[in-house]
């Protein structure tokens, strides 16, 4: 197997799942604090589990007690990083995914300078990343916008968010100029349409239903061209600088040969790809446009829109990758959760306790599709599987599912480089155990390091190794060769 030579290996993080000391440091409360664990409704149904409205979000802030708001406390990253970060050099990581949080540097989102206690925070933590030989991959936007400009404003529903969010880019660049190089803008792009406040603060209970996609493409329009804004501001402010995009690779097959599900299957995809192709290309795809039009969805833009999505291209694509799913114009077919999607269900994948199929031969199909399409470097963002772990009594945590898991994907994303695929790096998900994005649980593990904690923030915090630990610090020392 050929990983290139200075593969990057590692793994992901995001500030609003890990980091906690939510009130601390000047930090301004984000979409993420008010996010809220839901013990009695089913891992699955995730509407449920995102549904948010001004109600909930004024009685969250009320609420005296963070228990039920794990993303506050997060794993206390916030003053444990520098033992995390021992840990993942212990691995061998050459590069750690982290996110900044908005809310540090610009607690409301509106100030005009930004937090010198939160720049400071990721100052320290990029270098003690450096000090062990880490190069950080820093995502400026991922779930943790400013809780005021969502409920001010409607979170990026308004065009007045450019501004707040490229003046927050514009100090991250001018402060880490010489500590990051590599930089993503939105985590997960294309998730805005499943889970708007979480993704772009866009309270769904104040707009008709029917209007709701339109009001999340627009918003979404807003974050493309924030993003080309910034991608230029970087490429000017840190010299050889690499910026990309984050896209869910929800890869979708046809359920069966039938050419309307094929078709069914096709404009899936192809709604998949867009958020990257204008990324990568700085213009929407005919074919969306045309989509637009036939649902009735009327886009505001303004007129130098254009050649702001022109000068803004990235320079690399990243994604998360999961899972697969498949679709078909049966209406009885069976369906399957997974990522935040409802997908018809693939007979020959097996899936996790959560539902998400697992196929490892969809990576290699992905990348080889993310490839042949944009002919740009690929990065693996995030990739692993979050299962229930047990600590035996003698502390060990044997975890034999998520090295099959890993061992699968690593061997596939190999093969797809074996054929011709350029790819940079990959950094799991997670290195180590954190608040789910999706159901805000602790026992939905991802870690090769278990974090002493419960779905309610009992416990010591205390980290230990589990045996995938061991695994993946073979991996990695030979470069991607040893997956026994
Ligand atoms: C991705 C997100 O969608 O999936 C992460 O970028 C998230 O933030 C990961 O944690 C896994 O999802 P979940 O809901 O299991 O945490």
């Amino acid at each position: 197997m050929s990983f290139p030579k200075g593969f990057f290996w590692g793994g992901a993080l995001a500030a609003n799942q890990v980091e906690g000391a939510w009130k601390e440091g000047g930090k301004g409360p984000s979409v993420a604090d008010v996010a809220t664990y839901k013990p009695k409704t089913d891992v699955k149904d995730y509407a449920a589990h995102m549904a948010v409205n001004d109600e909930l979000i004024a009685a969250a802030m009320a609420d005296p007690d963070d228990t039920y708001y794990p993303k506050r406390r997060g794993i206390d990253f916030y003053h444990h990083y520098k033992e995390d970060l021992a840990l993942f050099a212990e691995m061998g990581f050459t590069m750690l995914r982290v996110s900044i949080a908005w809310t540090r540097i610009f607690p409301t989102g509106e100030e005009t300078e930004p937090n010198e206690a939160g720049l400071q925070f990721y100052s320290d933590l990029f270098a003690e990343m450096h000090r062990l030989g880490i190069e950080p991959l820093v995502t400026l936007s991922h779930y943790e916008m400013p809780l005021a400009l969502a409920v001010k404003y409607n979170g990026w529903y308004d065009r007045r968010v450019i501004d707040c969010f490229t003046r927050f880019c514009h100090a991250c660049f001018e402060r880490y100029k010489n500590d990051v190089k590599y930089w993503l803008t939105f985590n997960e792009v294309d998730s805005i349409i499943r889970h708007p406040f979480t993704t772009a603060g866009v309270i769904p209970s104040r707009f008709p239903e029917e209007k709701l996609l339109e009001v999340c493409y627009q918003a979404l329009h807003h974050q493309l061209v924030a993003s080309a804004l910034v991608v230029k501001d970087c490429h000017e402010i840190i010299p050889g600088s690499k910026v990309g995009c984050m896209l869910t690779k929800l890869t979708t097959y046809a359920r069966t040969c039938n050419p309307d599900d094929e078709l069914a299957t096709q404009a899936k995809n192809l709604e998949n790809l867009f958020y990257a192709d204008v990324h990568v290309w700085g213009e929407y795809p005919r074919l969306i446009l045309k989509m637009f039009e036939r649902k009735g969805i009327c886009l505001h833009t303004e007129p130098g829109d254009d050649a702001i999505l022109k000068a803004g291209c990235v320079d690399f694509v990243s994604c998360s990758y999961y899972m697969t799913m498949t679709e078909s114009v049966d209406p009885n077919a069976e369906r399957t959760p997974g990522n935040t999607v409802l997908g018809v269900k693939n007979p020959y994948l097996p899936a996790s306790d959560w539902g998400w199929q697992i196929d490892p031969k969809g990576l290699r199909y992905s990348l080889i599709e993310l490839y042949d399409r944009y002919r740009k470097p690929l990065m693996v963002v995030e990739n692993g599987i979050g299962a229930k772990d047990t600590v035996e009594p003698d502390g060990s945590i044997h975890d034999p599912y998520r090295v099959d898991y890993f061992r699968q994907h690593i061997s596939e994303m190999g093969k797809a480089i074996d054929e011709g695929v350029e790819m940079w790096g990959y950094t799991s998900w997670a290195p180590i155990d954190l608040i789910s994005a999706s159901t805000n649980q602790m026992s939905k593990r991802y870690g090769f390091i278990y974090v002493d904690q419960d779905d309610m923030g009992n416990g010591t915090l205390a980290r230990s190794r589990k045996d995938s630990f061991y695994w993946y610090k073979k991996v990695i020392a030979s470069n991607g060769e040893d997956l026994d």
